[in-house]
């Protein structure tokens, strides 16, 4: 079948109600005085956003709940261009919620209750079939049931449709799943928990092309303020970031896969694609929030524009 350039995002979908305290709180420790403010979340959302907003063609699929949320959340996705063709309200649960601390230096602990997340498995899954079967590219995380993204990798592998994982949170997965992944985006939180090792940033390179080495076709390992490393069949770069002032780094490496999908998506290749992600990430721990925070496409051309 001829292939889109379509980008199917498959996940979660939070409300992440976020207290700013002065540090990120010890156990059993009260911070008073903490600053709370309501923004939308999820991994797949803000993927799915971002990716939008550099301006790839986007269909969302994720479950929302019965609850004061759901219909704010399908709007400001239809806000950001987005096909909301696939998204479900569903009754009797709530919609995922993340609670997340934020500290003074922009960095975060989170915990994430996934409400009707949770529920986006079994029949409803076989009916995305037809819908990755003509997309350019299907974009996963682990915030849906393990059994889904399973299902779908495998689906989209079989009929030659891209695969982009973020294995996020971290989870164990089987190497046979990876070999059927094109694009791997992780931290190096991930990629230990992946191959149970540990190791130094320098030796970041050697861990991605490692991963290469199990099967994976291109892994871009993300370092935070350090940038990334490049993995792949001819490829072995280390991609430097920007210097900005990190106010909050929430979704920041969900901005990075949505806007590397879509310049890939556009026909950037591999590097020029991960150079344009580093940028909106960059731009985006300037800023609070999780979907707040990602910026346009526009506004990451002027960025990258401005910084040479
Ligand atoms: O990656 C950041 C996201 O993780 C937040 O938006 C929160 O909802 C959690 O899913």
């Amino acid at each position: 079948m001829e292939k889109s350039t379509e980008i199917v995002v498959v996940g979660s979908t939070n409300v992440d109600m976020v207290a700013r305290v002065a540090h990120l709180p010890l156990p059993g420790e009260t911070i008073g005085e903490a600053e709370y403010s309501v923004a939308y979340g999820g991994k797949g959302a803000n993927q799915a956003v971002a990716a939008a907003k550099a301006g790839g063609r986007v269909t969302f699929v994720s479950y929302l709940g019965e609850d004061v949320y759901a219909d704010a959340l399908l709007a400001s996705f239809k806000e950001a261009g987005i096909n909301t063709e696939y998204i479900r309200k569903l009754r009797g649960v709530s919609t995922g919620v993340a609670l997340i601390f934020v500290s003074e230096a922009g960095e975060n602990c989170i915990a994430v209750a996934p409400g009707a997340n949770g529920l986006l498995q079994g029949d409803g899954v076989r009916e995305l079939f037809p819908l990755i079967e003509r997309a350019g590219v299907l974009v996963l995380q682990l915030e849906i049931p393990f059994p889904t993204v399973t299902a779908l990798v495998e689906y989209a592998h079989s009929v030659g449709t891209k695969v982009v994982l973020n294995p996020a949170p971290a989870k164990k997965i089987p190497l046979d799943l990876l070999r059927q992944v094109d694009v791997l985006i992780l931290n190096e939180t991930e990629a230990a928990f992946i191959t149970d090792k540990s190791f130094q940033e320098a030796e970041a390179m050697d861990m991605a092309q490692y991963l290469c080495g199990e099967g994976v076709q291109t892994v871009i390992l993300t370092l935070g303020k350090k940038g990334s490393v490049v993995a792949g069949k001819g490829l072995a770069e280390s991609i430097p970031s920007y210097k900005v002032k990190a106010v909050d780094t929430t979704g920041a490496g969900d901005t990075f896969c949505g806007a590397f999908v879509a310049r890939w998506m556009e026909g950037s290749d591999v590097l020029a694609s991960v150079r344009f992600a580093t940028a909106a990430a960059a731009l985006s721990v300037t800023r609070a929030g999780a979907q707040p925070s990602i910026p346009s496409k526009e506004e990451v051309l002027e960025f990258v524009s401005n910084e040479k």
